[in-house]
């Protein structure tokens, strides 16, 4: 894919850093954690202004561990994503899980997860695990990990958090590269790192509904990409089966140009299925059993297929938590009272599919390592190979963990050089007022449309022509302009056309990638 053209004017003013990482999750706070206990002096950019910017932030059901018992985690990941996931990326996130979580999460931030009245771990469950092993604080647990974690690396001697700065190019040099340039200057500011780790987070943005927040327009994804590294398997974007439905209002992400109204979307952890709680249809049956034997524990993408078909059918769904035999409100106060905000009342809760997690990225290494030399990625923009085509509940914060820590301490040694930094153009008037916002609905309402739970090969051509076009006009706007969310745009655009590629050339249903037309039985994932 053609890169943005950012070679005419070169600067070599800027700042230097021994690690650089972009992005404020879990995966960017372990990287930084990691590199400076090797002795780096480390440099975090977020374009994040508050905690919640961060999906980590947004996770509800919790950490998975192995509770001692790697092989069993391995064989439900393995199942949960058809068969498809590498066996080798799986060892390294079980054998590395229970030390990760203990050292930091247990021993360092000292996080306080629920204990059973006996003062052990009270572990949960969720859909396509076998066993009760995840680590949770109600059914917030991002948010529990990510503020004390955000807390320990600001005030960490060897790590700088700078926020409210969005990186928008790499800088590059024979096949390596230097650092990023960031939007500290109107022509951008050059930040030269011996090695930088790509955190960047997921594409929820891309969608008109996502249980992301609305920073999660790809960026990392795209920038990696314009600079030649490799990525893979992005057609599978995972679609979490009980989002609030909401109104057709609260369909609307806040980036796009319509209103978005109180009625927004949110997610309903798996840990409530895990728990007990039921999905029933329009007629009041629950349907799981007809879909799968494991009924409403079974894998995320046949379970939010089932949702969607009985939505389609019978005209609703609702997640009923009356068989929690009232410990709803107190096992899952966040979500209860979502409820509440909302109106909803009773114990059955309208619910549908939403864009939740990308299980394929920039392809990395069992170190985080990407295809160009010194460039890192880890956490959702990274193709480890854990999740294979569906992503099993619980492992993305173990993953981002797990690969943060092993890249950062990869990252360290290398020396900063600076060499010649694209220097952008931001020479002419603002960004005409509203042309991202319009441009952003036009790209969520076409993956909306032919890029969501199933895929057909002619929707799919005609997506990728509408993202061309898109893309086409962007450009245009970034040779004269810098602004952030021209960016953002921008790095939508060509994940969007990433993914739409990878769609079209993937002509067999696997796990959260279904296309009927391949499969005309309409049996695939069940
Ligand atoms: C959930 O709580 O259902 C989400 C957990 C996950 O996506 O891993």
């Amino acid at each position: 894919m053609a890169g943005t053209d950012t070679s005419e004017a070169t600067t070599t003013d800027g700042e230097t850093t021994d690690v650089l990482v972009v992005g404020s999750g879990i995966a960017g706070c372990a990287a930084a954690l990691s590199a400076a206990r090797e002795g780096s002096d480390v440099l975090l950019l977020t374009k994040a202004s508050k905690p919640d910017d961060a999906s980590t932030d947004w996770a509800q059901g919790g950490i998975s561990t192995t509770r001692g018992n790697p092989e069993s985690l391995k064989e439900d990941i393995l199942e949960a994503s058809d068969g498809t996931a590498d066996p080798d990326a799986v060892d390294t996130l079980v054998e590395n899980a229970d030390d990760a979580v203990e050292d930091v999460l247990v021993d360092t931030l000292e996080i306080d997860f629920d204990e059973t009245e006996d003062g052990e771990f009270d572990y949960t469950r969720e859909a396509a695990h076998s066993e009760r092993r995840i680590l949770h604080v109600d059914a917030a647990t991002g948010t529990h990990i990510l503020r004390p974690f955000l807390n320990y690396v600001d005030d960490h001697e060897r790590i700088e958090v700078r926020q409210d700065t969005a990186a928008l190019a790499l800088i590059t040099a024979e096949g390596r590269v230097h650092g990023v340039v960031s939007d500290e200057a109107p022509e951008g500011h050059p930040i030269y790192a011996g090695a930088t780790i790509l955190a960047t987070g997921g594409i929820g943005a891309l969608y008109g509904r996502s249980t992301n927040p609305d920073d999660a327009t790809g960026d990392g994804i795209a920038m990696a990409a314009l600079a030649g590294a490799d990525v893979e398997d992005l057609e599978y974007v995972q679609f979490h089966p009980t989002a609030y439905a909401g109104s057709e209002a609260g369909r609307i992400s806040k980036r796009s140009d319509e209103d978005p109204e109180q009625d927004e979307t949110f997610l309903l952890s798996e840990a409530l299925r895990g728990e007990g709680a039921v999905l029933r249809n329009g007629d009041g049956e629950r349907f799981m059993g007809d879909y799968h034997p494991d009924a409403e524990l079974a894998p995320r993408d046949v379970v939010a297929r089932a949702v969607e078909t009985e939505r389609e059918e019978t005209g609703e769904v609702v997640l009923d938590v009356s068989t929690l035999e009232g410990e709803f409100e107190a096992a899952f106060p966040n979500v209860a009272e979502k409820c509440r905000d909302r109106g909803i009342e009773g114990d059955e809760i309208p619910v549908a599919p939403c864009e939740h997690f990308l299980c394929g990225g920039i392809a990395v290494d069992d170190r985080g390592r990407t295809s160009l030399d010194r460039l890192y990625a880890v956490g959702e923009c990274a193709r480890t190979g854990v999740h294979g085509a569906n992503r099993l509940a619980s492992t993305s914060l173990l993953e981002g963990l797990v690969w943060g820590l092993r890249a950062g301490s990869d990252a360290t040694g290398f020396e900063p050089a600076v060499v010649e930094a694209p220097e952008l153009r931001d020479s002419d008037p603002e960004l005409p007022e509203r042309f991202a916002a319009e441009k952003f609905t036009r790209l969520q309402r076409t993956m909306d449309e032919y890029l969501g739970l199933e895929r057909d090969p002619d929707e799919i051509a005609r997506a990728s022509a509408v993202f061309r076009r898109l893309k086409g006009e962007v450009d245009a706007y970034t040779r004269t302009r810098t602004a952030r969310a021209l960016y953002e745009l921008r790095n939508a655009s060509v994940v969007a056309l990433l993914i739409a590629r990878a769609a079209s050339e993937n002509t067999e249903s696997t796990g959260c990638h279904y296309v009927p037309e391949a499969n005309p039985a309409g049996t695939a994932g069940q």
